[in-house]
């Protein structure tokens, strides 16, 4: 049995298996540019975030309807429960699809119809967080938020994802204000492959609750003293810092000093579809690459229920 776990870094169009692609392509009448899910799959190599980033902005383009978002996050659903996961806070990129004309009604409302259906379904409690893309500008985000207005009751929060080099933290200062004054709750991606100091930036500029990967943390001890200190907790995906060569190879990946140094580190998928493997596949990558132990594992588990915006007696409850 999977240890039960909540997962707290997960795209959902992250989520796109090769089989869904085709199938979705083939229902809305798209051509994709592969001969068939084997060629998709082999092009699911890449070696730094921007590489990846084309291939997943792209393959986007299958997703039109409400019934394409359901089942994509049907799909992930199903596959998370068989995970062990009981909880879900699950990303999603509304400007991806807005930018391809697809209305954000369509990609709120049909994701939350298979989210509304989970807890029956899979057993599985979920949360919506709308991230904003980093490399675009400030304007477009605020004018997300807006547009997401009708919807906020779905999402509990927002998020900043992306190329994140070039692209500190501080420029989504005014979005960031506007989202807490809503009572949106905050987190963003920082420290995977920009440096340290943007994970301070997140932190005192934007107020972000937790930080997504924080990987880099590691090169500033007094950073890392700050985030032991305050409880940030860092949802850390280690196939994907492989899979984009933040770090070479998994049995490289910091995670046992992190542990070790006192930081709230939660293990989660990122993108599963592209970076070969679902949480609890991640769980047992580190525990064989890592040597960690069962009471390792626990920790990560029960952080990960902590570190969850649920409250306390739901999380308790979980675990
Ligand atoms: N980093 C930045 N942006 C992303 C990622 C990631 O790991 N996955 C999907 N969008
Ligand atoms: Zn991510």
């Amino acid at each position: 049995m999977p240890i039960p776990k909540a997962e707290l870094h997960l795209h959902i169009e992250g989520t796109l298996e090769p089989e869904l692609a085709f199938a979705l392509a083939a229902r809305n009448g798209i051509e994709l540019p592969y001969a068939d899910t084997e060629e998709l799959r082999k092009a699911y190599l890449f070696d730094d975030l921007q590489t990846f980033l084309n291939l997943y902005y792209s393959l986007m383009a299958v997703l039109r309807t409400e019934a394409d978002f359901e089942e994509l996050a049907d799909a992930y659903l199903a596959r998370a429960a068989e995970q062990g996961v009981r909880h879900a806070e699950i990303f999603f990129d509304p400007q991806a699809h807005t930018a391809r004309g697809i209305p954000i009604g369509t990609v709120v409302e049909g994701l939350s119809r298979a989210l509304d259906r989970s807890e029956e379904r899979h057993g599985i409690s979920t949360r919506l967080i709308m991230c904003f893309l980093r490399d675009q500008s400030a304007d477009s985000a605020l004018e997300t938020l807006t547009a997401a207005e009708p919807h906020l009751h779905r999402i509990i929060g927002i998020g900043l994802d992306s190329a994140e080099v070039g692209h500190p933290p501080a420029k989504f200062r005014k979005v960031y204000e506007a989202a807490a004054a809503r009572g949106l709750r905050l987190v963003a991606h920082a420290g995977e492959e920009g440096p340290p100091a943007y994970i301070t930036e997140a932190l005192d500029v934007l107020g972000v609750e937790r930080i997504d990967h924080g990987l880099r943390c590691m090169e500033d001890p007094a950073l890392v003293e700050r985030l032991v200190r305050d409880r940030v907790p860092l949802t850390l995906c280690p196939l994907s810092n492989v899979r984009l060569r933040a770090i070479d190879v998994l049995e490289e990946h910091p995670l046992p000093q992190m542990l070790d140094a006192g930081l709230m580190c939660t293990v989660n998928s990122d993108d599963p579809a592209y970076f070969g493997g679902y949480v609890d596949d991640t769980f047992h990558a580190v525990r064989e690459a890592l040597g960690l132990d069962q009471e390792r594992l626990r920790t990560l588990a029960r952080n990960s229920f902590e570190a969850a915006f649920l409250d306390r007696d739901a999380a308790d409850e979980a675990l």
